[in-house]
């Protein structure tokens, strides 16, 4: 890290207020999960409501998976499931539906924040694709 940016953020508050300003920010729906099978959610951004039409208080305590539907591609998601099963990221394309329905292309990446070798929560970053793999 370059030696200003390590000196702006020593202190834990300014690190927590300057990333939860990026992630409220982000032009890219944030999601954040537990880290159980079940990935209940935790946290969804502003953008997570433009892109989706829910809002966070509407999926917390829900799972990602109230976006799938008849045409979501299930072998993306048995990739994901055994990428989240390693600890390992994943990044792929898949149909998901909106609030009101309306079908999409949902290009996401998972990653997981890891405190020694042990997943804590699981992050998205999502946003809308252009075509499915
Ligand atoms: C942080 C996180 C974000 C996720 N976001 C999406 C998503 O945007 N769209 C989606 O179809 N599935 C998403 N999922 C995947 C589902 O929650 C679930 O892990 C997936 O369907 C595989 O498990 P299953 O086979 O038990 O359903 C996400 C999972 C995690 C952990």
């Amino acid at each position: 890290m370059a030696k200003s940016l390590e000196n702006a953020l020593q202190s834990e508050a300014v690190r927590l207020s300057v990333l939860k300003a990026l992630v409220d920010n982000s032009f890219d729906s944030i999601l954040i999960t537990d880290a159980t099978k079940a990935g209940k959610i935790l946290y969804a951004n502003k953008a997570f409501k433009r892109l989706t039409g829910y809002s966070q208080a509407e999926v917390v305590g829900k799972t990602p998976r109230i976006l799938q539907g008849p045409a979501t591609d299930k072998n993306v998601l048995d990739r994901l499931r055994k990428a989240l099963s390693k600890g390992n990221s994943f990044e792929g394309r898949a149909i998901n539906y909106k609030k009101n329905g309306s079908p999409f292309i949902m290009h996401w990446r998972v990653v997981p924040a890891k405190v020694g070798k042990e997943a804590k929560v699981w992050l998205a970053i999502q946003r809308e694709g252009t075509a499915v793999e």
